[in-house]
């Protein structure tokens, strides 16, 4: 199928990612749905078992700093926005790691301007 659009929703197995994941896949069922997420603690692809079988739906299993991994997956899919909700999002983890916290923000959010503002 053709899709008019395709987004990546990044950290989509988390508590705010998978329910904008599931509105987005229900709501527009012409937009492929791909949702990115490295599945750490936070995330739970439980969350999201009521749709996982919904032609529009794509689940990949990455981390938002591949930027090789996610530069690829956007040519193959032609992905044509992102909705970033991936983060290391509790704050005692924050403290006790600042780095991985600054890594998982800026870092994607750069490479993704970066391939969506290539010449296609
Ligand atoms: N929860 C809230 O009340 C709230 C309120 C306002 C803003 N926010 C913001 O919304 C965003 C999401 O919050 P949340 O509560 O859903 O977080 P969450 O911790 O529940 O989910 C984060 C998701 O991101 C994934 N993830 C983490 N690092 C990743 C990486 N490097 N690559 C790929 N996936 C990765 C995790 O596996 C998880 O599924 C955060 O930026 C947070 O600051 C949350």
């Amino acid at each position: 199928m053709n899709y008019k659009r395709s987004i990546i929703i990044t950290g989509g197995a988390g508590f705010i990612g998978s329910h904008v994941v599931r509105l987005f896949v229900n709501k527009y069922p012409d937009y492929k749905i791909i949702n990115l997420d490295k599945l750490t603690y936070a995330g739970n692809l439980a969350n999201l078992k009521d749709i996982e079988d919904k032609p529009n739906y794509k689940f990949v299993k990455m981390d938002i700093c591949d930027f090789d991994g996610v530069y690829k997956l956007m040519q193959d899919e032609h992905v044509d926005g992102i909705i970033h909700l991936a983060a290391e999002s509790h704050v005692d983890r924050s403290i006790k790691d600042p780095f991985t916290f600054a890594d998982g923000h800026a870092e994607p959010v750069a490479s993704s301007e970066a391939v969506l503002g290539e010449p296609a």
